[in-house]
């Protein structure tokens, strides 16, 4: 495969792998969304994930992953990222972040989204919002010749206009064969240049937002990442294409995307 500056540069066909790899992935975070109601407990999720991967012959792509016990992050209400689905019963007023990736003919599909569990705060759904629609505004910069850095920029800048704080200690990545490869992409403005998108590059673009401070804890599990402030967090992610006719979202499900105006 052909590299820049440590990244890779895909052809059509591996692209229209990570493509296919990321269609599952939306098709069962669909499923998730569908699943999701108030006594309902997290565990659910990660079998209806299994079960979808061996429908669709394909691996999951967390189990395992530097020991990661699921195949499944299922972060509620304060937990920001990698949460363990568990028999917690969710209820109504809670938000959970679900984030999924799976192997698809060697190559990795990487989504997530929070859901909304019954009617939840209005600050809820504020957070829920801003966080969705910042993806897009990281997305709108995924451009080839764009710093990637500016992904990060604009993201801070939109979520900071709405009061809420972007987390620094995780960010996004490129994505392909790997699940983490070069370049990061981090969802705040670093204060260095980063380098120059090219078109065949993938990147996962995955801002972590929160209603109070950014600062983040990691839990004796030695995964959950919970808002040290323990206010609420959500979490969005699209897998991306650069492409010479501008971003394109491969993580899009068979029900089509659902893209929020900013
Ligand atoms: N979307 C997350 C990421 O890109 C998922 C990783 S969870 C892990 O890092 F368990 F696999 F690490
Ligand atoms: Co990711």
């Amino acid at each position: 495969m052909k590299k820049y500056r440590g990244a890779f540069i895909k052809n059509d066909r591996e692209i229209a792998c990570l493509r296919e790899a990321n269609r599952m992935v939306a098709n069962i975070l669909d499923a998730i969304g569908d699943a999701i109601a108030p006594g309902v407990p997290t565990m659910r999720f990660e079998e209806l994930a299994r079960d979808m991967c061996a429908q669709y012959a394909v691996r999951p792509a967390f189990l395992g992953y530097c020991g990661y016990p699921f195949a499944l992050c299922c972060s509620v209400n304060e937990q920001v990222v990698h949460g363990f689905p568990s028999t917690r019963l969710l209820e109504e007023g809670d938000i959970v972040s679900c984030d999924m990736g799976v192997i698809y003919e060697g190559f990795v599909g990487d989504a997530a989204r929070t859901f909304a569990v019954g009617e939840v705060s209005e600050e809820a759904q504020k957070l829920m919002q801003v966080t969705e629609q910042s993806l897009y505004v990281g997305i709108e910069q995924a451009r080839a010749g764009n710093d990637v850095y500016e992904i990060g920029a604009a993201v801070q800048a939109f979520v900071e206009s709405h009061g809420f704080g972007v987390v620094r200690r995780f960010v996004g990545h490129g994505v392909g064969a790997k699940m983490h490869e070069k370049p990061e992409v981090p969802n705040f403005k670093p204060g260095i240049p980063g380098m120059p998108l090219q078109n065949g590059m993938v990147i996962a673009i995955e801002p972590m937002v929160t209603a109070g401070s950014y600062e983040v804890d990691i839990l004796e599990d030695k995964w959950t990442a919970v808002t040290r402030d323990r206010k609420l967090a959500a979490h969005y992610e699209h897998s991306v294409a650069i492409t010479p006719s501008g971003p394109q979202i491969l993580s899009i499900s068979d029900r089509g995307l659902r893209r929020p105006e900013v």
